[in-house]
C-alpha cells in the first residue's frame, strides 16, 4: 500500500512542486499520473523512491512509513521497488544479460540464482533470444524491455515507471503497456507517468492527474 498524507514539496530553489496531496494506492492496483510539464508527477516518484524528501506530510510506501526511516534502511528499502525511466538508463558497454545480471550482482545474490533468474526474467519481456546482443543495438523497444526485466529481476513489490513510453512510437509503447499490464497481472502494484491520453483511455485504469503540484483528479476511466 501506497499512501501520502498531505504531501507538500518544495525545492530549495524555492519551486513548490507538489502542494497537499493525499492519495492512497492498494496493493495489486495499476494507476495512471498525468499531468502538464512540471506539474510533479517525477517529483513523486522521487518522494516514493526517498530520492528525496517532502517538505511536510507523510509518506507510506509498501507499508513502511519514509518519514521514520533511518538511512541505513533504505538500501534495503529500495529493492522493494523497480523503477524505469524514459531514456531505459542502460549500461551501455554491457549486452542485455548483464545488464539484468548486474542489478542482482549489487545486491550480492549468488552466481546460481542469477543464472536462474535473468534467463526466467528476459523471457518473460520477450527477449531472450538477445541475450548477447549490446544493448547499444537494440530497438528503443527492445532496451525499455530489458529496463523492465532489469527493474523487475529483484521481484520489487512495486513498479515504478516514469514516462516508460516517451521515447516510443505509438504501437511499440502499446506493446510496453500489455507487458506492464501482465506485469501487473502477476502481482506487482504499476505505478506510470505519461502524457499520452491514448493510452490511458486504451488500458482503462485508474487516473491520477496533477495541476501544477496539486492533486486534480483521481477517477477509474472507463476503457474504450
Ligand atoms: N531537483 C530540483 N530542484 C529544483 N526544482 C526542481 C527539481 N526537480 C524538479 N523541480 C521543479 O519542480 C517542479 C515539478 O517538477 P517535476 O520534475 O516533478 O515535473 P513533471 O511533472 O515530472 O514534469 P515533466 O512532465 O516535464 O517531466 C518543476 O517546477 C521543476 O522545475
Ligand atoms: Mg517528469
Amino acid at each position: 500500500m501506497i499512501e501520502l498524507n498531505d504531501v507538500s514539496k518544495v525545492y530549495e530553489r524555492g519551486s513548490r512542486a507538489l502542494k497537499n496531496v493525499s492519495l492512497r494506492i492498494e496493493d495489486g492496483e495499476f494507476v495512471f499520473i498525468m499531468g502538464r510539464s512540471g506539474a510533479g508527477k517525477s517529483t513523486l516518484v522521487r518522494l516514493l523512491m526517498k530520492e528525496t524528501e517532502p517538505t511536510s506530510g507523510s509518506i507510506i510506501v509498501n507499508d513502511i512509513s519514509l518519514n521514520d526511516m533511518r538511512r541505513s534502511q533504505i538500501p534495503k528499502f529500495r529493492r522493494t521497488i523497480g523503477v524505469v525511466f524514459q531514456d531505459f538508463r542502460l549500461l551501455r558497454h554491457l549486452n542485455v544479460y548483464e545488464n539484468v545480471a548486474f542489478a542482482q550482482r549489487v545486491i550480492g545474490k549468488t552466481g546460481r540464482e542469477i543464472r536462474e533468474s535473468v534467463p526466467e526474467m528476459l523471457t518473460m519481456v520477450g527477449l531472450s533470444s538477445k541475450y548477447k546482443a549490446n544493448v547499444s543495438e537494440l530497438s528503443g523497444g527492445e532496451q525499455q524491455r530489458v529496463a523492465i526485466a532489469r527493474a523487475l529481476v529483484n521481484r520489487p513489490k512495486l513498479l515504478l515507471a516514469d514516462e516508460p513510453t516517451g521515447n516510443l512510437d505509438a504501437r511499440t509503447a502499446d506493446e510496453i503497456m500489455q507487458l506492464l499490464e501482465e506485469i501487473n497481472r502477476g502481482g506487482t502494484t504499476v505505478l506510470v507517468i505519461t502524457h499520452s491520453r491514448e493510452i490511458v483511455q486504451k488500458m482503462g485504469k485508474r487516473v491520477i492527474v496533477l495541476d501544477r503540484g496539486m492533486l486534480k483528479s483521481d477517477r477509474e476511466q472507463v476503457q474504450l
